[in-house]
């Protein structure tokens, strides 16, 4: 779908690695490219046109995230650097002052080290101890193994709701419900879902969300933090300056402003955020639901071929993402990354930031192709065409 927009494509190259970045459509650059030419003023600090006009498309930036996610007030929408960012802004900047000694966080051993390491280090400074959800033969969430591990002390839930190595679709609306009814607080990392299906945080009856924009078309440098309003009040900024104070004083008096401004202190990447904003109506014209469904066929038939090639693992068959991830018999998976390199076709090799994923899948290191709307069949064929040459552990070693 829409090849035609990503002049990259142009190259002949097959893009597989949409799990760690997408490519950009050129609208983005366009986007980026009139701002820094024809307006390129800073954000929420001049009274002159073009600082009023970066201010009314900064905003309108966090309308659309508003809509897309369908939260119920753009204040509930904070611009970050990346995912990692709002986790940390929100791990540091509210669990920090609403956890105890000896309360637990409940995560999973495939998440990602942005979900990880704050944990580790919150647990260092305040003495708060993190847990493992049980993941099941297919490496997947349950419900059931959420309810198992929860236990007195346990306080937050904290997980991906599309893991990046393994691609499962965690059940998060039925695990937010249950977790609420014990008065647990649930952190969803959206980051490998925002961009591939809709979702609704209202409906959801989300806690707190974070995704980037550079995995959805949009530019490196933005992410998205979503707070439900019931905290909004109680968060403290971990980093403070211009832009999100009202009024300070020589004997150390200061009044902050409310959210979003609160966590956006600094200069923003406002170009970034325009551009992010032209993305995000241009993925609106395709829709999300479209992209959903043409993946879960570029998946199945990407299954369908791959499982046939003798010698192939594949570790995450049955999940329900874009996300595919093998290994070959007899190759190192850095090996094989390179050799696919050779025919233009670009994947992931390595564990993925997941690095204590290792001891569920038996495996340190992995392939990884990840899927968006503008890889085809045609493409997979020549993957598989690739991968099925029967002399291929002879030409790689
Ligand atoms: N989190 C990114 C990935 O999975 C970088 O590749």
């Amino acid at each position: 779908m829409n090849r035609e927009d990503f002049y990259i494509l142009k190259n002949g190259i097959i893009y597989f690695d949409n799990g760690a970045t997408t490519l950009k459509p050129y609208i983005l650059a366009e986007s980026i490219s009139d701002y820094y030419n024809n307006y390129s003023a800073n954000a929420h600090r001049g009274d002159y046109d073009i600082s009023l006009k970066v201010d009314s498309l900064y905003e309108n930036t966090r309308d659309l995230v508003k809509k897309l996610i369908n939260a119920k007030k753009s204040s509930q929408i904070v611009f970050t650097n990346n995912a990692t960012d709002a986790l940390n802004k929100i791990i540091f900047g509210y669990f920090k002052y609403n956890l105890n000694k000896n309360d637990e966080v409940l995560i999973t051993k495939s998440e990602h080290a942005s979900n990880i390491l704050p944990w580790f280090l919150l647990a260092n400074e305040i003495g708060i101890k993190v847990n493992y959800i049980k993941l099941n033969e297919n490496h997947e969430v349950t419900l059931e193994n959420v309810k198992k591990a929860i236990n007195n002390n346990t306080k937050v839930i904290s997980i991906a709701h599309i893991t990046n190595v393994v691609g499962d679709v965690r059940p998060i609306k039925e695990i937010i419900e249950y977790a609420h009814t014990k008065n647990i607080k649930v952190i969803i990392d959206g980051s490998q879902s925002v961009p591939h299906k809709k979702i609704d945080v209202n409906d959801l009856d989300m806690d707190f969300l974070a995704f980037s924009a550079h995995k959805m078309c949009g530019p490196t440098g933005v992410g998205v933090l979503y707070v439900k309003e019931d905290y909004m009040n109680d968060i403290k900024p971990i980093i403070v300056g211009g832009g999100m104070n009202s009024t300070f004083e020589y004997d150390g008096t200061y009044e902050y402003n409310e959210m979003p401004q609160l966590l956006e202190a600094g200069t923003p990447n406002i170009a970034g955020v325009i551009g992010f904003g032209s993305v995000l109506n241009y993925l609106n014209k395709i829709g999300i639901s479209n992209i959903e469904k043409y993946e879960k066929d570029l998946k199945k038939y990407a299954i369908s071929k791959l499982k046939t090639i003798p010698n192939i693992i594949i570790y995450n068959e049955k999940s329900e993402s874009g996300i595919i991830t093998f290994n070959m018999e007899g190759i190192f998976p850095q090996d094989l990354a390179i050799y696919l390199n050779k025919y233009n076709i670009c994947v992931r090799a390595g564990n993925h930031c997941a690095k204590i994923l290792k001891d569920e899948l038996g495996i340190k290191n992995t392939c990884r192709m990840s899927l968006y709307f503008y890889n085809t069949k045609e493409e997979i064929d020549k993957l598989y065409n690739v991968l099925s040459n029967p002399n291929i552990i002879n030409e790689i070693i």
